[in-house]
């Protein structure tokens, strides 16, 4: 019998395997493709990042258009389609895309461009789940480009469509991050990319991964002042409970990203109050515990202001993410072995029935 290894729960630390596409680096920033994220999101475009990560260089002008042309060609839906969302008559964003995805009758068989077609759709089912549910009159997807056209039919503040353009960016790829890990297990089964991608919505969902943008408002609201902040973090932790938007697997001292979106609202909007409370309990929660504010801390500020609805926080973090699930999906299949890992036994002795 081959030799059995044990390894830390929730294999944090351990190595699994090799990417080339992301690293959160020794240097403390996190790099796409040796880049660094936040150099990509403040001199870049989103089909810039997307390409990049996909294919592993920057694409020039012309490619850069295409590209972009054939993202926005996907995001529209026949009527027939439309009529599935009506009978569905979900509230919930997140559960929808994830039903939508896999329900979706796929033009293509081709890698690339199913993930083509998933990535230019998923935005679409985001917005019209929404307004069909809200019996809302549906309109089509405009703009400057696949951030600036999601951003018309979710923000408000549209002169401020290329911060959440940042925001997209700095929320495509995070390397072996649970869903991507969740879908680089389905593909290793060389299962299709549809199915991946559903594994990886499905384990994005949760409010210790992506589900945790959607949580920050709801106690930032109560926090008016330093006080408030220090009270509702001793509060937090003497009760056990994990605040959202703190702590990472990989950052324990500090999250560019976060950082990043920080300077981003000091920016446009230093005086907006879930900003400053944001402040607050950061500062607190570093002095107590150690802990950093994470990309989700700041992201959910920077909506909150763009006048995007929490509804869509976590779809907003899917529909940038899918582009490193593209990539990774690839990448596995390239260089495929079955991920198949091993339990330890704490279970009966084998006994007669
Ligand atoms: N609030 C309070 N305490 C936290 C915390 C948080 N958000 N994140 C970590 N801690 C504490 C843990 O309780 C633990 O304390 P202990 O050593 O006294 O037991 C210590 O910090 C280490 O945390 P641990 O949960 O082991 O770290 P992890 O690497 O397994 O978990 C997260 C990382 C992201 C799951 C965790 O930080 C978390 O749940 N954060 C909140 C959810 C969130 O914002 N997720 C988005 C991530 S981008």
């Amino acid at each position: 019998m081959t030799e059995e290894i044990t390894v830390p729960k929730g294999l944090a630390n351990v190595v699994v395997d090799s990417t080339s596409i992301a690293t959160t680096g020794s240097s403390g920033h996190l790099l796409y493709r040796g880049y660094r994220a936040i150099d990509i999101a403040e001199k870049k475009k989103f089909e810039d990042a997307a390409f990049l990560i996909v294919n592993g260089r920057l694409p020039d002008e012309k490619e850069r258009n295409q590209f972009t042309e054939s993202l926005m060609k996907q995001m529209s839906l026949d009527s027939t389609f439309i009529n599935v969302i009506r009978d569905i008559k979900e509230k919930d964003i997140m559960r929808n895309i994830r039903t939508l995805v896999s329900a979706y009758h796929y033009r293509s068989n081709d890698v690339d461009d199913l993930f083509l077609e998933m990535e230019g759709k998923l935005p679409v089912f985001s917005v019209y789940t929404s307004m069909i549910y809200d019996g809302k009159n549906i309109e089509n997807f405009s703009g400057d480009g696949f951030s600036d056209a999601f951003f018309r039919k979710i923000g408000k503040k549209i002169e401020f469509s290329r911060s959440y353009e940042k925001l997209m960016i700095l929320y495509m790829e995070h390397e072996f991050n649970a869903s991507t890990f969740a879908l680089r297990v389905a593909a290793s089964t060389l299962t299709d990319p549809v199915s991946a991608v559903t594994a990886a919505l499905a384990t994005l969902k949760g409010p210790l991964h992506g589900g945790a943008n959607s949580e920050v408002l709801s106690y930032l609201g109560s926090i008016h002042s330093r006080d408030d902040a220090k009270n509702y973090v001793e509060q937090s932790l003497s009760s056990g409970k994990k605040i959202m938007g703190f702590g990472h697997r990989v950052y324990k001292k500090k999250d560019p990203r976060a950082q990043f979106v920080k300077s981003e609202l000091q920016k446009i909007a230093p005086d907006h109050e879930k900003f400053k409370a944001a402040t607050y309990v950061e500062e607190y929660m570093f002095e107590k515990k150690g802990i950093p504010a994470n990309v989700d801390l700041y992201a959910a500020v920077l909506m909150d202001y763009l006048g995007i609805e929490e509804k869509y926080y976590l779809p907003v973090f899917a529909c940038s993410r899918i582009f490193g699930w593209h990539a990774h999906y690839k990448e596995q299949v390239e260089n495929n072995k079955l991920i198949r890992p091993a339990a330890q036994y704490i279970g009966p002795e084998e006994r007669d029935l």
